[in-house]
Order: structure tokens, then C-alpha cells, then sequence
């Protein structure tokens, strides 16, 4: 079955991991800034201070995304760019930098599609108490606002903030992304300011007569070690709940899961009942970016803070980082996500898939990236699985469309289309560029036999 009219074919970036520029026409610092000037944070001492030059670059990677048709590209708006303090009035010179990218893409035909939180948080913000602090929702909002007023008349799709499951458990309960807090359960109160954060900045958006939007959220499935121990499956319905349902239900349900299970702070101290229909107000689309299920056990050690443990799943192909090749995880969450919400379900983009593998040139120049090949056609075949079985799909991102500045592992992974040489700054597409070039022009062609 075809793919619905009008699907978009996209890909995605984020600004702190391809910009650079971090000093340049006002941006303030933010926490990923920070985190990654502190030695010890990122492989190698990585920082984004020029990643992929994107800021000055652009022009040549609008192109790129020319040359490979795509419908839309999601990117982000750095935060510290537009309110370098994270309060007060807008930065010009950074809006500037954003209408100069959109209008480059419009003139393409290419649909602007920016996320307005990344996980680069203004500093200031998290000195203030960051994702612990209710008032961040409400700086959210107002930077919400400002870049809406900027450039609501030309961005179709806003994505409100990417995978706050992730800035929860990697930013403030693990300490393995800025801002580096080891909370464990403590970093609860996090998740609920940023979906209120979502909710006032969609408030916000619309305000300001946005078009689409909605949040883009990871998802995981879990998968128990031993599907037959009583254990482990309660300990992947435990993992279940605090990084999906912790992240669907409020917005899709209106309210929270029964979260007492998990220990942790008291909900009722940070959370109050007039923010759930904030939250859960009507969004036009759910962001789900997937990578890999997570393979999960019973804590071996029962004092153990946590209600579970995550562990290898053995059995399938793994990336470059070593994460499980499992494209059948997409479908069912596709499937599942419908046959859980149902109509509360909106239309589905997948904001981001994608993989990392040690891709460089070969001795004549190309980059032959089989191997992603493979992982995509595999995902995008998942999707069209999905689509099949009634799953309202209407975009595919993939993360992403050059190598870039991977977190705290730095510039080793890459997940481009478009390998880049940071030394010299120079992009060469992959073998899966052209491959998702011909994809995105076949499945334009007008049905044989209509
Ligand atoms: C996502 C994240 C992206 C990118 C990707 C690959 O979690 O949103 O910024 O890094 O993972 O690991």
C-alpha cells in the first residue's frame, strides 16, 4: 500500500551538535556548553564550540538537502541564541541566523520544521534550578512566544521539546548529559516541568498563530530478558512506565500513571491538578524518535534504587555503538501506540531514526555505508508495516543528515548521510544519500497502473 498523500520525507539535526559559532552574534552558554568544557563529561574533551560550522555553512548544507528532495527538514532553535540569558527580550542577531535558514529552505520548497528545545538550556536557567525549577516551563513559554513571533508565518511544524525522557534520565538522574545531576528518582520533578513546559509553550505558539505542533518524544520498548519470569516482566513494566507511559499519558490521557510504584518524590509536591489540561491540550502531531529497544532484567542487587536493570539483547545485529538492530521494535511500537490511544492518538511524524556506524571514505573518496542502507530500508519498511495496518503516519525523519557532535560520545558515532571531515569542514554524501535521494524521487512517481 502506498504511503499517505502529502507523507514527508525529511531529515533531522539539532543545534547544539552541528552549529558551532557558541560565542558568536550574542548566543549565551548553555548547560551542553558547560557540560562539555568540563573535563572529564565528553570523549576526547569534544564541545560543540564548531561541530559541523553549520552556523556559517548553511548555505552549502541547504543545498546538500536540495540535491536530495526532501520534503522537510527538522532542526533546532538554540534556545541561548534567541535569549542568551534564558529571560527578557530576543537576541535580533540570533533570529536573524534562523530566518536567513528558513528562508534558504523555502526557497528549496523544503518545509521548516524546528524543535525549540534541544537540551541546550540558557546556563543561567539551570543556576536558577533548571528542569528541577517550575519557572523554567514558564521561561519556555516566553522564548516559545518570541521565536513564533519571529517566524510562525513561515514554519508549518514546531516541535516543542525533544525526548525530555532523555534530558530526565541521562541529564538529572544519571549524570551522563548536561547538566551531569545524579538524581536518580529526585530528577521525577523534571519531567513534569518540561511537559508543563510543553503545554505553555504550545499555548504559547498558538498564540501567535503557529501552525502544526506537537513534542517529540522517545520511545523505547522493553523487552524482558526472560519473557517467562514474573520479574522481569514487571521490572520492563516498571522501565515502561517511567520513560514512555511517564511521557504519553499526561499528554495524550491528561493524567499520569500511577507513579507511587516507582518511590521518589511525592507527585503531589511538584505536580498540580490544573497543569494536566495544559498539558494534555490537543497537539496536530506526536514526535517518536526510535533507535532500539532496551533489553531489561529484575535488579540483581536488591538495594538497588531502581525497580529494574538494563541488559544486553542478544540475537540481533548491533551498531557502531553497539545498539541492537531490531526494526520489528518500530512497527510494534507504531501498532501499540494505536491500539493503546486510539483516537486520542494524533498523526504520527517520526522525528528521528537513524544509526551510527565508523563510516570514511574509501581510497577513491566514497563513502559506502552499506550498512546503513540496510538499517534504513529495513525502518522505513517497518513504518510503511505500520501504515498497512491503519497507523496514521505522516512523516520520516532521519537522524541524520550529517555527522555531528554525538553527546558525550563526541565525533566518534557517526549518523550522517553525509559524512563530514572535521578538519577541513568538508561534506562528502554517503552511499545512503543517494540511496534516499532515489527512495524520496520513486516514491513520488504516480503509481503504475494508478
Ligand atoms: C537522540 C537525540 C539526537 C541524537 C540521537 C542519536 O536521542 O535526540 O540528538 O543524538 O539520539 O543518538
Amino acid at each position: 500500500m502506498a504511503l499517505p498523500p502529502g507523507f514527508r520525507w525529511g531529515v533531522a539535526t539539532a543545534a547544539y551538535q552541528i552549529e558551532g559559532a557558541a560565542a558568536e552574534d550574542g548566543r549565551g552558554p548553555s548547560t551542553w556548553d558547560t557540560f562539555a568544557h568540563t573535563p572529564g563529561r565528553t570523549a576526547d574533551g569534544a564541545t560543540g564550540d564548531v561541530a559541523c560550522d553549520h552556523y556559517h555553512r548553511w548555505p552549502e548544507d541547504v543545498a546538500l538537502m536540495g540535491d536530495l528532495g526532501v520534503d522537510a527538514y527538522r532542526f533546532s532553535i538554540a534556545w541561548p541564541r534567541v535569549q542568551p540569558t534564558g529571560s527578557g527580550p530576543a537576541n535580533a542577531r540570533g533570529l536573524d541566523f534562523y530566518e536567513r535558514l528558513v528562508d534558504g529552505l523555502l526557497e528549496r520548497g523544503i518545509a521548516p520544521a524546528a524543535t525549540l528545545y534541544h537540551w541546550d538550556l540558557p546556563q543561567p536557567l539551570e543556576d536558577a534550578g533548571g528542569w528541577l525549577a517550575r519557572d523554567t516551563a514558564y521561561r519556555f513559554a516566553e522564548f516559545a512566544y518570541l521565536a513564533a513571533e519571529r517566524l510562525g508565518d513561515r514554519i508549518d511544524t514546531w516541535i516543542t521539546l525533544n525526548e525530555p525522557v532523555v534530558v530526565m534520565a541521562y541529564g538529572y538522574a544519571f549524570g551522563i548529559y548536561a547538566p551531569g545531576e545524579e538524581l536518580l528518582l529526585g530528577a521525577l520533578p523534571t519531567a513534569h516541568h518540561q511537559l508543563l513546559a510543553h503545554g505553555l509553550g504550545t499555548s504559547a505558539l498558538r498564540a501567535r498563530g503557529a501552525g502544526r505542533v506537537g513534542i517529540a518524544n522517545h520511545y523505547s520498548p522493553a523487552r524482558p530478558r526472560d519473557a517467562a519470569s514474573e520479574a522481569d516482566t514487571a521490572a520492563a513494566g516498571a522501565f515502561d512506565l517511567l520513560m514512555n507511559r511517564l511521557f504519553t499519558e499526561p499528554l495524550l490521557l491528561g493524567r499520569y500513571p500511577d507513579l507511587a510504584p516507582l518511590g521518589g518524590p511525592d507527585p503531589a509536591s511538584y505536580i498540580r491538578d490544573e497543569d494536566l489540561p495544559v498539558i494534555a491540550q490537543p497537539i496536530d502531531l506526536l514526535g517518536v524518535n526510535y533507535y532500539q529497544p532496551t533489553g531489561i532484567a529484575a535488579p540483581a542487587d536488591l538495594s538497588s534504587p531502581l525497580p529494574f536493570e538494563l541488559v544486553d539483547l542478544p540475537g540481533h545485529p548491533v551498531t557502531g555503538l553497539g545498539w541492537p538492530i531490531v526494526p520489528d521494535g518500530l512497527h510494534g511500537l507504531l501498532t501499540g501506540l494505536r491500539d493503546t490511544y486510539g483516537p486520542l492518538l494524533p498523526p504520527v511524524h517520526i522525528t528521528e531514526n537513524g544509526c551510527s556506524f565508523p563510516d570514511e571514505p574509501g581510497p577513491g573518496g566514497a563513502v559506502d555505508d552499506a550498512a546503513r542502507i540496510a538499517f534504513l530500508d529495513a525502518h522505513i519498511g517497518a513504518v510503511r508495516a505500520a501504515v498497512d495496518e491503519g497507523v496514521d503516519v505522516r512523516a520520516y525523519y532521519v537522524w541524520s543528515l550529517l555527522d555531528n557532535f554525538e553527546w558525550a560520545s563526541g565525533y566518534g558515532p557517526r549518523f550522517g548521510l553525509v559524512h563530514v571531515d572535521y578538519a577541513t569542514q568538508k561534506r562528502t554524501p554517503k552511499a545512503s544519500f543517494a540511496w534516499y535521494r532515489d527512495l524520496i524521487a520513486a516514491s513520488r512517481e504516480p503509481l503504475a497502473g494508478g
